[in-house]
């Protein structure tokens, strides 16, 4: 597809020599259209070129006029202000997109990743304890941005980096030697091994006896006792029975579940390079990595006195191991920001570890609070809860809201669990990652704010659009002349950037922009729909109508998919 915001930033280096890649990062996209379809902000340039913007406005537009004159793809380029506006050729725009359209089964696939490596490493719960609200988030922002870099054409590898290692096991472990008949494991398996921890934990604080033999049997485990790894081994099989009814319903895959236990027998060569490169220090018997000199004022702690690793050290045994098995050009980690800290000490230390070009491509994308509305649905679900019954909860939510809405419906149940579930995914996907956020029933089903119900809707109605014309119209056939409207115009543009916004998220790692995005073109087809008869007298207008409408539906199922949700026919 023709790049207009290549082709502008090629005209402008021309003029100026100034980098042409960096110039088309400047470029803009105007909220509002009677400022062109693409705008340079000339401050960018008033540094190097010692003059204020609306002057290097005036001077480029002067200098690009004749050029443009030439270019067919751009129509005109106007001043405002700072601002030099471009106008596109519409009717270049229309067959662009729609050609695009009628070529492409999976519309905005790309090879531009194609031969690099992406980790994308999320969900990561920890055995034996409960799958939160914070783990589902990470869950979701992770499965969508592996889905979106993928369609990019990047190698991507998902990763479960499970909690399933740590001296809690050695507790665990006790608690189930002592109270085991008491405990119907296979019953409520991840309340009970809570109920157990908790009750351990508390003994071992009144008993230093009992946290002796606590340790012994995590050094027991640790040496690859039988007893004690059979039984470790159950509590992480009961506990990924749990997780993966979760991942089950919401269609969540993972490449690897490696996680802190498969990094145990790894650490040595972490503490070796570490050794060699003179980085460790004696801190009242433990082993530290001082990074004061990087501006870290909180030293990482890499073993402790007794010589076991820390959740830190076989994160840092990860990194090596992953540099080497995947050769990553990007390893993210979706991780909760109250880990800011741990990731900024074991990055800093990855640079000891690993070569550079892995140790920049270390990020973590992290995520604010997710929390429930106080009121109806948490007294419903009670103080802690259950992500499963969560989900459950906000299915069978759409379910009373499509009955009320549409009581004839067939299979309601699937369309109520498409719905329920968009619901919870889009909501948790529509706050940019970082910020904190509520989910609320009555606001993630609401059909009409901006949520994956709304999506579903419009893309439904786009459905039952061409079900009533009974046919999808030849692209050779439509008559760029009959989209040139407002309301049709702005729909070519967002498809048009479709392709675009993917590649922003990836830049970002922030799926939101791809949900905005999604209601943009939700809205924008409203409008559409509201103002322009699609079923009229004039064939070849309905023709146009109905194949933009048909792209629509294209445009808003693809996108869905990527953020993870699925789409029901009718609803
Ligand atoms: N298991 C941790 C938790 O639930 C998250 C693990 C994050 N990943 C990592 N490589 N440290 O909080």
């Amino acid at each position: 597809m023709k790049n207009f915001k290549q082709d502008i930033a090629s005209q402008i280096y021309e003029v100026t020599n100034i980098n042409e890649k960096e110039l088309e990062t400047y470029i803009e996209t105007p909220k509002d259209t009677k400022n062109g379809d693409y705008s340079f902000p000339c401050f960018r340039l008033a540094k190097e070129l010692k003059k204020a913007p609306p002057a290097i406005a005036n001077e480029l537009k002067e200098k690009l006029e004749n050029k443009i004159e030439k270019n067919e793809n751009i129509e005109k380029v106007k001043v405002s202000g700072g601002y030099l506006n471009f106008f596109i050729n519409k009717n270049i725009l229309i067959k662009e997109v729609l050609t695009e359209i009628s070529n492409e089964k999976e519309y905005g696939k790309s090879e531009i990743g194609k031969g690099k490596n992406i980790i994308v490493e999320y969900s990561s719960p920890n055995i034996a304890k409960p799958f939160h609200i914070g783990h589902l988030r990470t869950t979701l922002i992770g499965n969508s941005l592996y889905k979106i870099y993928k369609y990019l054409g990047y190698n991507t590898i998902g990763i479960n980096h499970l909690g399933d290692y740590g001296t809690q096991f050695g507790k665990m472990i006790e608690a189930y030697k002592m109270w085991e008949n008491e405990y119907n494991l296979e019953e409520d398996p991840i309340n009970k091994m809570m109920d157990m921890y908790v009750r351990i934990n508390n003994l071992c604080k009144q008993d230093e006896e009992v946290l002796e033999r606590c340790r012994q049997n995590f050094k027991l485990l640790e040496d690859g006792d039988k007893y004690c790894v059979d039984l470790w081994n159950k509590f992480k099989d009961l506990s990924m029975i749990e997780f993966n009814k979760i991942y089950d319903i919401l269609n969540v895959k993972f490449d690897s579940y490696n996680g802190e236990a498969f990094y145990a027998d790894k650490i040595d060569d972490v503490i070796k390079v570490l050794e060699e490169k003179g980085k460790l220090q004696e801190s009242d018997g433990a082993k530290i990595v001082d990074l004061e000199d990087v501006g870290i004022s909180t030293p990482c702690l890499v073993q402790k006195a007794n010589g076991s690793s820390i959740y830190a050290t076989r994160d840092l045994a990860a990194i090596m191991y992953r540099a080497k098995t995947y050769n990553f050009d990007k390893c993210l980690y979706v991780v909760a920001y109250e880990q800011n800290l741990h990731f900024k000490q074991i990055f800093a230390v990855a640079k000891y570890l690993v070569d550079e070009k892995y140790a920049k491509g270390l990020k973590h994308v992290s995520y604010g609070m997710v929390s429930l509305p106080t009121g109806r649905m948490s007294t419903r679900l009670g103080n802690v809860v259950k992500i499963e019954d969560l989900i459950n909860g906000t299915i069978e939510k759409a379910e009373e809201i499509i009955t009320e809405k549409n009581a004839q419906l067939k299979n309601k149940e699937e369309v109520a669990k498409k719905v329920g579930i968009g619901a919870i995914i889009f909501n948790t996907l529509s706050t940019a990652t970082i910020k904190d956020q509520i989910f609320d029933w009555d606001t993630a089903l609401n059909f009409q704010g901006e949520t994956g119900a709304y999506i579903q809707y419009t893309y439904v109605r786009t459905k039952s659009v061409l079900e009533k014309v009974g046919y999808i119209p030849k692209f050779e056939d439509i008559k760029v002349e009959n989209l040139l409207d407002e309301h049709s115009l702005e729909i070519l543009k967002l498809i048009y950037n479709f392709k675009d916004t993917l590649i922003q998220v990836t830049d970002k790692n922030e799926p939101s922009i791809l949900s905005k995005y999604l209601i943009e073109l939700a809205k924008a087809y409203s409008s559409f729909y509201n103002e322009n008869k699609i079923i009229t007298e004039d064939k070849q207008l309905q023709d146009a109508r109905v194949y933009l409408t048909y792209a629509v539906g294209l445009v808003l199922k693809q996108g869905a998919e990527l953020l993870g949700m699925e789409m029901p026919e009718k609803m």
